[in-house]
């Protein structure tokens, strides 16, 4: 399997936010993240619905919406409705996970669950059949550009360990502070799903810079 590059656009620039998500498509991105926040589950704003729907209509690219937002069932009829394709809900806000990622699938959408640096790896693993994705947060979510947390890379482990005893296909994405320095270590602790804000939008030449990350990951896991 070769490892897939998610650009996160909450480190795009909006006011060229065609330009930006054209770079990710020329530069073979594979997904695209977007990041939505609401101020109570993380410390900080960003966007809903109607962003969602033109970056749909910008790019063919699978859209990996995630919800740092409390009672994340709210918002799945319109973000599915607006051109998502995959939903990640927090554990720590979902308490019917099981339903609620049922929920996500019933609607026509990959369910992905993500789970904070603080948040045990198996308090998720009685739904690993209920999720298509499962994202390992490897920052304090709310904001880009922050240092990757190193116990992270142990976390990735155990989460591609309990994958794989469950019996869950489900991709393992990590998210926060990806960059030439830390991907590598994360590819070989079993993740396949890469978001990359700063380290992509931040970069001289977005579009290289793509490439550059996913040629820093071997074929070998
Ligand atoms: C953080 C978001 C991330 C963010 C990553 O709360 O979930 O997706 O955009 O940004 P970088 O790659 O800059 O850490
Ligand atoms: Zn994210």
């Amino acid at each position: 399997m070769n490892a897939r590059i998610a650009p996160s656009i909450l480190s795009a620039d909006f006011s060229r936010l065609d330009d930006e998500i054209a770079l990710c498509v020329d530069g073979g991105a594979d997904w695209i993240h977007i990041d939505v926040m609401d101020g109570c589950f993380v410390p900080n704003l960003t966007f809903g619905a109607k962003v969602i729907e033109t970056v749909r209509k910008l790019t063919s690219l699978p859209l990996d919406v995630h919800l740092m937002v409390v009672e994340p069932e709210k918002y799945f009829d319109s973000f599915i409705g607006a051109g998502a394709n995959v939903l990640t809900i927090h554990q720590e806000v979902s308490p019917h996970l099981h339903r609620q990622l049922g929920r996500i699938r019933e609607l026509g959408a990959a369910a992905g669950c993500a789970i904070n640096p603080s948040t045990p790896v198996a308090s998720v693993r009685d739904v690993c059949r209920d999720m298509d994705l499962l994202l390992i947060m490897s920052v304090n979510p709310g904001f880009g550009g922050q240092r990757f947390i190193p116990r992270s890379i142990d976390r990735l482990r155990e989460a591609k360990a309990m994958l794989d005893a469950e019996g869950s296909g489900a991709t393992l994405e990590v998210d926060g502070g990806i960059g030439r320095e830390t991907i590598a270590a994360c590819w070989k602790a079993g993740a396949d799903l890469f978001v990359a804000g700063n380290a992509v939008f931040g970069s001289a030449d977005p579009r290289a810079e793509i490439g550059v990350l996913r040629g820093l990951c071997g074929h070998e896991a």
